[in-house]
């Protein structure tokens, strides 16, 4: 099966994990746009869902589905996204699409998170996709700077301002054998608004597009 099948694939099997009268939290990319798809098909199902990024939202409401707001909603259900790698304890590096903050929060509400991703992202060891890391404008050199003395090679994304409106530092040449420190440890930089490592709180449930779940 090729990439974009799997990405559909996986897309349409998240639908599976949808009851009656949820409330959805949805992610962000290419992966997310099969479960919106496939979501728009039993929209009469569901309440509505909470979006983590403008991309999303408008792809939402083309497809009939209201989108709420997370603070008048509390916790979700069920928190639909992919990822850019994922690790065997479901670990993920996110923001490639620069949605990083808004999936955390969404991730973070959520009881349950269900990531869907195609074959190639899932790897033994995290950091070969450069980290995504999102930054308050004016701190994009210290943050730079800290990154180098930790061993990162921060390149900031051009173009790209995040729905929040700051900017993004992709780092490269990372191996990262303990996700969870790192996250913990690069989240205590001033500046920093989110590390795109979901450690602390990783996916419940990976659905790959070749079939596997785990
Ligand atoms: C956006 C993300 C996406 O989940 C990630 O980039 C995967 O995207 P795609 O499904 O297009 O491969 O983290 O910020």
């Amino acid at each position: 099966m090729d990439t974009e099948a799997q990405k559909r694939a996986a897309g349409e099997a998240a639908i599976e994990f949808v009851q009656d009268n949820m409330i959805v939290g949805v992610g962000t990319g290419s992966t997310v746009r099969h479960f919106i798809a496939a979501l728009g098909k039993i929209r009469q199902r569901i309440d509505g869902a909470v979006s983590s990024s403008e991309q999303s939202s408008a792809l939402l409401r083309a497809a009939g589905i209201q989108v709420l707001d997370p603070n008048a909603v509390g916790e979700i259900p069920l928190y639909v996204d992919g990822a850019d790698e994922c690790d065997p304890r479901r670990c993920l590096i996110k923001g490639g699409g620069a949605a990083l903050t808004r999936e955390k929060i969404l991730a973070a509400v959520a009881k349950k998170f269900v990531c869907i991703v195609d074959a190639h992202k899932c790897v033994e060891v995290l950091g070969k996709f450069p980290l995504p890391i999102e930054v308050i404008p004016m701190a994009r050199s210290h943050v730079a700077r800290e990154i180098q003395h930790r061993g990162g090679t921060p390149v900031w994304r051009q173009g790209c301002t995040t729905d929040n409106g700051n900017w993004i530092l992709d780092v490269h040449g990372l191996h990262i054998g303990d996700p969870l420190q790192l996250e913990s440890d690069w989240n205590q930089i001033t500046g920093v608004v989110t590390v795109g490592l979901f450690a602390r709180r990783p996916a419940d449930v990976v659905l790959v597009g070749d079939g596997r779940r785990f």
